[in-house]
């Protein structure tokens, strides 16, 4: 069985055993989010990030996929780096933004995760209107068959907690 819960806050500062985080594919750092994950959980972060560049993702890491770092000196053990699609008004992307929520809790059941917490992905930089990015984030872990136990949204503002937590769950 797992919960589903809303929390406002900063994602950095979660006692999870996983945060995602909302990367782009060169996993080498960004604003929002990423810049905040790499900030506080320091160096360690980017080192993993450059190895796995090197290893397995030279062309960077696809739009919809996931992959696990260390956390560094956050309180989380593991990053789970997904890299959400760029809102479109011309073509339908919802796919490719389920396809982050359900790559990084297959990530998280790889690792033995058993508590995740998820920003609102793609609902940034990145453009997304975010009653339609909650709908498709909580429909898609809703759906998804994964030993986590919980997994938590956690919204930086007083519109995405809303949006979020208006969902059915
Ligand atoms: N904790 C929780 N949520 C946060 C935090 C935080 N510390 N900081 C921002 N948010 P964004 P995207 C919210 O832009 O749209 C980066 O440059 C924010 O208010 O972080 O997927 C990457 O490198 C918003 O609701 O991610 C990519 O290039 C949500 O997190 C690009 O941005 C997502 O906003 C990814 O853009």
């Amino acid at each position: 069985m797992t919960a589903i819960t809303f929390v406002r806050g900063d994602i950095t500062a979660q006692a999870v055993d996983a945060v995602v985080n909302a990367a782009n594919s060169s996993l080498l750092g960004g604003g929002g989010v990423d810049g905040a994950i790499h900030r506080r959980g320091g160096p360690a972060i980017l080192e993993d990030c450059r190895k796995l560049r090197a290893s397995h993702y030279g062309k960077g890491l696809r739009t919809g996929q996931a992959v696990a770092t260390t956390a560094g000196r956050l309180p989380a053990r593991w990053v789970i780096h997904t890299v959400g699609p760029r809102h479109s008004a011309e073509e339908d992307r919802s796919e490719l933004l389920a396809s982050c929520y359900r790559e990084s809790l297959r990530v998280a059941d790889e690792l033995g995760a058993r508590t995740v917490a998820f920003p609102a992905v793609s609902a940034g930089i990145y453009g997304w209107p975010m009653d339609d990015a909650a709908r498709i984030a909580v429909e898609t872990v809703r759906a998804t068959p994964t030993a986590v136990e919980e997994i938590r949204f956690v919204l930086f503002d007083e519109q995405a907690y809303t949006a979020f937590a208006a969902r059915p769950v």
